[in-house]
């Protein structure tokens, strides 16, 4: 680790206040966190597609396209996985700052990194939004092949199969995408979000 006690924190002209002016709408992390084939990046997706209709200004950052630029280099190692997650915390805080409505698909497994993002940034600011479905059903999705891999060894540290998931107990959604289509689960994201007046 780079030993940083000579880097200060510079304050900068143009405040996150000034800057929501601008933009007509309350930011937030929407954060989307479950198993890989759970449905995560498809929601998240359509429901950035909504918020672009309403003329809200958004950013999706994926799993998958954040592991091929940013974040290249981190494997899934439990210890590469909090940083990955660390990460992608500090990236939407700047989005928030920015008063970017900002949408995450990350499977991000452990409770204690989704925790450690949530506080990054003011309470009603994080959404957690727990994209649910059996592992079977996953498993029978499976749209990348990967839980095939994954059952044979070909890809170690599987989330679900061989590294642990766990569960969300306080999230802000539960969308149970067994039991629903995407339009009825992006119709409960964009409800929440407008009764909660973002
Ligand atoms: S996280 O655990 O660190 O949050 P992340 O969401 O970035 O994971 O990446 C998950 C995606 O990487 C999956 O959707 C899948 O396509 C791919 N992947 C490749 N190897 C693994 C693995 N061992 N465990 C889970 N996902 C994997």
């Amino acid at each position: 680790m780079l030993n940083n006690k000579n880097v200060v924190w510079h304050d900068h002209r143009v405040s996150k206040e000034d800057r929501l002016k601008l933009k007509h709408q309350k930011p937030c992390i929407l954060w989307f966190t479950g198993l890989s084939g759970s449905g995560k990046s498809t929601i998240a997706n359509a429901v950035e597609a909504k918020l672009y209709e309403l003329k809200k200004h958004t950013y999706l950052l994926d799993g998958d396209n954040i592991r091929i630029g940013l974040n290249k280099g981190l494997t899934f190692s439990d210890e590469d996985r909090v940083e990955n997650i660390r990460r992608i915390g500090e990236v939407s805080k700047f989005f928030i700052d920015a008063g970017i409505i900002v949408l995450t698909a990350f499977i991000s497994p452990f409770k204690k990194d989704r925790d450690m993002a949530r506080d990054l940034v003011d309470g009603d600011e994080f959404v957690e939004i727990f994209v649910d479905a059996p592992l079977e059903i996953c498993e029978q999705r499976d749209p990348k092949g990967l839980y095939k891999k994954a059952r044979t060894g070909k890809i170690k540290k599987f989330t679900g199969i061989s590294s642990p998931y766990e569960r969300p107990e306080k999230a802000e959604l539960h969308i149970k995408t067994d039991q629903m289509d995407i339009e009825e689960s992006v119709d409960i994201i964009m409800k929440y979000l407008e009764r909660k007046g973002y």
